[in-house]
């Protein structure tokens, strides 16, 4: 992907907003931070785009303001969208926005499958899709919280060797599926996984995340914000002075650096529909990552509160 810097500043981003940030002034997209997928070494950008709230059908007003967003993920070198067939009209508004503003080829689309009905509404599903988000490949195609995974597997597999889906994987966020999750990633070649991790949710680190980085399966992270409702609990408490160590200067950064430090996750996803929110994510993939000690301290902070 090459983000020219004319791209870069139509998208409002001079390194005076970035600077308003704390980012580097300097940091443009060729300076996120990114990680590799295990399966193939192809990096992708640590801060990817969740799209479960983007189901907003024919509403021109809410198209406008997610076209922004999506403009704005792109500019600041974001590549890894993450749908599902499962949020209702969310496909076909990221297939419009895409081709409207032309930047499919600069993307990695990661999208799921959840039919119990067997392979052949799997199959048509696949095909749905495709052609809801209006693309020849699919990314990363993955079984949306294990649903139907047996039937489901072989057809993902067929389309992976076909080469209509790069990567495959599965998804959950509920902490009740993580020993069927962790009895399919041992019996799966699986790319990826797809699962909850953050400062309130930390069970994935007992057994799935250091699974994922023996299976070298790449770690997808979804609901690092705990859906929103981690930023109630944190309230207007300023941030400690230590988080500013390892690069935080907002809540988000925080959480989601915790997230990102893990050594076994490779992005997070958090889900995104302001364009003050993607400008404050994205700093999160220009500081660093907190080391073992420090997030320790992080977990230790947020148990006191
Ligand atoms: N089983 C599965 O496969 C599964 C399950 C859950 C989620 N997911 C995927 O993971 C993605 C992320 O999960 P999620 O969206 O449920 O939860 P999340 O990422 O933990 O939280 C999203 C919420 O945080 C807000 N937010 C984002 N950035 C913020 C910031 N910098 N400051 C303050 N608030 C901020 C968002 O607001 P705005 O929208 O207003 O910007 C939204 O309300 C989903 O969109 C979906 O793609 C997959």
């Amino acid at each position: 992907m090459n983000i020219s810097r004319r791209d870069f500043n139509k998208a409002g981003l001079g390194a005076l907003s970035l600077a308003a940030l704390g980012a580097p002034a300097m940091a443009g997209p060729e300076h996120l931070l990114r990680k590799p997928i295990p399966s193939s070494g192809e990096t992708v950008p640590v801060v990817g785009l969740g799209t479960n709230r983007y189901g907003v059908g024919d509403d021109a007003a809410k198209r406008a303001l997610l076209k922004d967003v999506l403009a704005r993920f792109h500019a600041l070198g974001g590549t890894v969208i993450d749908t599902a067939p499962m949020y209702r009209s969310s496909e076909a508004v990221l297939g419009d926005l895409i081709a409207d503003l032309g930047i499919r080829d600069d993307l990695f689309i990661a999208t799921k499958v959840d039919r119990e009905d067997g392979a052949d509404a799997v199959h048509a599903q696949i095909e749905e899709s495709t052609r809801r988000l209006k693309t020849d490949t699919i990314d990363l195609l993955q079984v949306h919280n294990l649903i139907g995974w047996r039937d489901a597997m072989p057809v993902l597999r067929e389309w992976k060797q076909e080469g209509s889906v790069r990567y495959i994987g599965i998804t959950t966020s509920r902490a009740r599926q993580y020993e069927e999750f962790e009895k399919v990633m041992r019996e799966e070649d699986l790319d990826f996984i797809q699962i909850n991790y953050s400062l309130e949710q930390r069970e994935a680190a007992e057994r799935i995340l250091p699974l994922a980085a023996d299976r070298g399966m790449a770690v997808m992270i979804n609901r690092a914000f705990g859906g929103g409702r981690i930023f109630e609990k944190v309230g207007d408490r300023p941030l400690p002075e230590w988080a500013k160590d390892f690069g935080c200067n907002s809540w988000a950064q925080f959480l989601l650096n915790y997230a990102l430090g893990h050594p076994a996750a490779t992005l997070s996803i958090p889900g995104m529909t302001k364009l003050r929110h993607v400008d404050d994510n994205f700093g999160s993939a220009h500081g660093e990552l907190p080391d073992a000690a420090q997030r320790k301290r992080q977990e230790a902070f947020f148990d006191a509160l």
